[in-house]
């Protein structure tokens, strides 16, 4: 048992189709836990720290403005090797290579508007989770 926290982001496109508690499930029936959650609209500020890496893609733009549109939901899933099975659970970057069952598979419309964002590594995880959450936000091994 490794046990790891992620991040997820529940993108505004998911919450306009009223799919937060199904996604939630899913991640509760796979054994990742909720140990962190808020919703919130995202600021210029916030989408840049956590999209660092693509800010001089052709897509940034599109991406920023999109992340701003509307609220998301923020979760700390807590689970044993928490980091891949989520973005297992989630499925492929681009909805068009996700497998059937995955939440992208079900819910992206496109490749930048893609329902769900996962931690990608480690590294980025514990960055993501201490920008957006304060340490007395989470509620670590609550099971
Ligand atoms: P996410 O997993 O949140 O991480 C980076 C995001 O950038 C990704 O999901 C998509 O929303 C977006 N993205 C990645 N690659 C592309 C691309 N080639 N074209 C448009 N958007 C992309």
């Amino acid at each position: 048992m490794v046990l790891e926290h992620t991040l997820s982001i529940i993108k505004p496109n998911a919450i306009n189709k009223h799919v937060i508690g199904d996604i939630i499930k899913r991640f509760e029936d796979n054994k990742l836990f909720v140990v962190g959650l808020k919703m919130l609209k995202l600021n210029f500020h916030q989408v840049l720290f956590i999209y660092n890496e693509h800010k001089n893609k052709l897509f940034f733009n599109d991406l920023l403005k999109f992340m701003t549109s509307n609220p998301v939901v923020l979760l700390v899933l807590e689970g044993d090797n928490a980091i891949n099975r989520n973005r297992l659970i989630i499925g492929h970057t681009n909805p068009i290579h996700a497998i059937p069952g995955t939440i992208r598979k079900d819910y992206a419309d496109n490749i930048t508007e893609n329902a769900i964002h996962g931690s990608a590594s480690k590294e980025a995880a514990k960055k993501e989770i201490y920008y957006l959450f304060k340490k007395d936000e989470i509620y670590k091994k609550i099971y």
